[in-house]
């Protein structure tokens, strides 16, 4: 049994049930009432009626005329003079009428009143008029069989019953269909979230309308989208991470051995122990580079912003590097129009710097140039443009150089010392400083990469 679905429905049930019920009740009541009233009103004013004929002309003739008329109808008449004495019935009376017309007060208003109203118990209505011609006084009673009226209400009673039932009919299709509507989908949310928790992340919710629980469903299935696509990149990237760290230390493996080997001249051996050297380099840069990503990833990495000038600070890095792009024979060239200041984390400024020259002169051949380029633009953030004629980079590759891992021509990189980190960090640390970064590249003529903090 699902909770909320009961919750919900109880609630909205008892909520119409009351609402509902209040509203029969008041309409029956009011009903009833309007309906008695109107009954009375009816007798009392043919008794008035009566009273008026009776004094405009006072005669046996009239008397008998009232009298006959009245033995048609439903209403019986019964006048008296003042004594209460019978003068004409349209009816014989009964034992209970003579009881009424005994018992009925003198003193009355000229509008007459109603003597008997208990329609439950009696068997007849009642009303009394009186009236003065001349020396005749006396009074019009009026009476009615009150069991029509007890049909009537009787009816009108089972017809509210009706209606109750079939209102509680429907409630009841309306709970459930509610409980229905409302709490399907909360289930199947449910359902999904425990699928998450549970490890798998293949899960489909249908789309439901723009509503809340629309929303909510399309957020859970956001969520499982992203949990899938992270942990298929989690996979993949353990999985390279391990290929990458076991070729190197396959070489660090095989070149051991042999410089083990006692019938190896010194020469050799010294060779051996430097390609171990290198490679060890290798792993060594590639596990601080991982190192520095997890860092990023866990957001346990911050920037600290600072208000930097721009020539002596790129002048600086420039400098730093300008030796190993002279031992490769390649131009390294600075052109700043301007000096400006701007925010940055210097450190981490260097290192994209360092990152993107690295590749430059990495993949590019001798007596080419690269080139720095820092700008301004109007509204004061820095654009820093590093643009080389390198070997460059095929169009179709160019969407992936940024992810983590991914080089081109593996074999190439490889033996530059590549391990396909580089481009991923320098992206990172660029969005963590809140900037953009865009490459541009044409195989053979080069590739120019333009950040903009
Ligand atoms: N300036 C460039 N010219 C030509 N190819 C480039 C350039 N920069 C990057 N690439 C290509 O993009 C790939 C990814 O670059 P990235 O810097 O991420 O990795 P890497 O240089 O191979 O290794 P790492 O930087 O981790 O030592 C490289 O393998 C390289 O083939
Ligand atoms: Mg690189």
């Amino acid at each position: 049994m699902n909770k909320i679905s009961t919750k919900l429905a109880v609630c909205f049930t008892i909520a119409v049930f009351i609402m509902e019920g209040l509203l029969m009740l008041y309409l029956h009541d009011n009903i009833i009432d309007s309906r008695i009233q109107e009954e009375f009103q009816s007798i009392l004013s043919r008794g008035n009626s009566h009273r008026d004929v009776l004094e405009d002309r006072y005669s046996n003739t009239t008397l008998h005329h009232i009298a006959l008329m009245e033995s048609k109808t439903e209403t019986e008449v019964v006048i008296t003079d003042k004594n209460h004495q019978v003068t004409i019935s349209s009816k014989k009376l009964t034992s209970g009428m003579r009881e009424l017309i005994h018992h009925s007060p003198t003193s009355l208003p000229r509008e007459g009143r109603v003597i008997e109203a208990n329609w439950k118990d009696v068997n007849y209505l009642a009303t009394v008029t009186p009236f003065q011609k001349d020396e005749h006084k006396g009074y019009v009673y009026m009476f009615k069989s009150a069991s029509p009226l007890r049909n009537l209400i009787r009816n009108l009673n089972g017809h509210f019953l009706l209606a109750g039932i079939m209102s509680l009919i429907i409630l009841a299709c309306i709970h459930f269909l509610l409980s229905k509507i409302l709490t399907r989908p909360l289930i199947k949310m449910k359902q999904a979230t425990e699928e998450l928790s549970n490890g798998n992340f293949e899960v489909k919710l249908p789309t439901l309308g723009k509503d809340e629980l629309g929303d909510l469903s399309a957020s859970i299935q956001t969520l499982a989208n992203d949990l899938e696509t992270l942990q298929n990149d989690r996979t993949e990237f353990l999985a390279n991470i391990s290929h990458e760290l076991r070729t190197p230390l396959t070489y660090v493996q095989g070149y051991t051995n042999v410089a083990l080997r006692d019938n190896i001249s010194e020469t050799e051996r010294k060779e051996y122990l430097q390609i171990i050297q290198e490679e060890s380099k290798t792993i060594v840069k590639l596990i601080e580079n991982l190192f520095e990503l997890a860092k990023i990833d866990e957001n346990n990495f911050s920037i600290h912003m600072e208000k930097i000038h721009s020539t002596p600070f790129f002048l600086k890095i420039v400098n730093k590097i300008t030796p190993a792009f002279k031992s490769q024979g390649v131009h390294l060239v600075l052109s700043a129009k301007k000096e400006f200041s701007f925010h940055g984390d210097p450190i981490r400024l260097e290192q994209i710097i360092m990152n993107l020259l690295d590749n430059s002169l990495k993949y590019s051949n001798a007596n080419s140039t690269t080139s720095v380029i820092i700008e301004q633009t109007e509204s004061e953030k820095l654009v820093l443009i590093i643009k080389d004629q390198g070997m460059g980079i095929p169009p179709d590759e160019l969407p992936h150089v940024f992810n983590r891992l991914y080089r081109i021509e593996k074999s190439r990189s490889r033996e530059l010392g590549g391990s396909g980190l580089g481009l991923s960090i320098v992206k990172e640390l660029v969005e963590a400083h809140g900037g953009h970064i865009s490459i541009e590249s044409e195989p053979g003529k080069g590739t120019s990469i333009r950040i903009i903090l």
